[in-house]
């Protein structure tokens, strides 16, 4: 499928090195803007890609729809996960990119972990910050290989750690390389999230490869 990335609101920060770029995806109520300065902070080399989720809920930007807290209307996540993978495909090639790295937190976390298991092949890996399960069952995925970085908050009030388990059991079952930190933290973003993302990004050493 062909799109206009003029048809996504997104930021794009070309990259002042050779590093594999970022994409980067906000938590509910966030913008394109969001995690601009994290993505700078945890990858100084790499192009930053920021999509702003399609969806509201009373006013706040999301990625995809959900029933209740925690609780994800999944023919609306299946639809917008490949409506996602088309706007990489597209600033791909608009912008000379690599297959990105996801760096998502909270509800963007849940559509990279979604488009992880539907359309692999469309990242490199994934940072996920306080991510959750989000399909009640998992689809059969072949995410062989990819390094896959979860970071959990043990006092998250939004994801129990055990869910968060379940996914990074998940992730694993389908091939990926996952790496589970659980945090002393709740559901926001710690300093300890900065330094283990870019600690890890550090380690994989991707380079761009449009
Ligand atoms: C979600 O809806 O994706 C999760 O509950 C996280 C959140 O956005 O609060």
């Amino acid at each position: 499928m062909t799109q206009d990335i003029r048809d996504v609101v997104h930021a794009f920060e070309p990259g002042p090195g050779t590093a594999r770029p970022l994409l980067l995806l906000h938590g509910t109520g966030g913008s394109e803007h969001d995690l601009l300065p994290l993505g700078r902070m945890v990858a100084p080399d790499a192009a930053l890609l920021a999509p702003r989720g399609g969806v509201t809920e009373n006013g706040m930007p999301r990625f995809f729809r959900r029933l209740a807290e925690g609780v994800f209307d999944e023919a609306d996540l299946r639809r917008r996960t490949g409506d996602l993978a088309a706007f990489i495909g597209a600033a791909q090639d608009r912008y000379g990119l690599g297959a990105p790295l996801a760096l998502g937190f909270s509800n963007g976390a849940n559509i990279a972990a979604s488009l992880l298991m539907l359309q692999p092949e469309v990242l490199a890996g994934a940072v996920l910050i306080r991510p959750m399960v989000p399909f009640a069952e998992p689809p059969a995925a072949d995410i062989a290989g990819k390094p896959v970085l979860i970071l959990s908050g043990a006092m998250d009030p939004i994801v129990p750690v055990e869910n968060a388990r379940r996914l990074a059991a998940q992730l694993t079952a389908s091939g990926a390389s996952v790496e589970h930190r659980i945090l002393p933290a709740g559901h926001g973003l710690s300093q300890a999230d900065v330094s283990l993302a870019a600690g890890w990004l550090r380690s994989l050493a991707l380079p761009n490869a449009a």
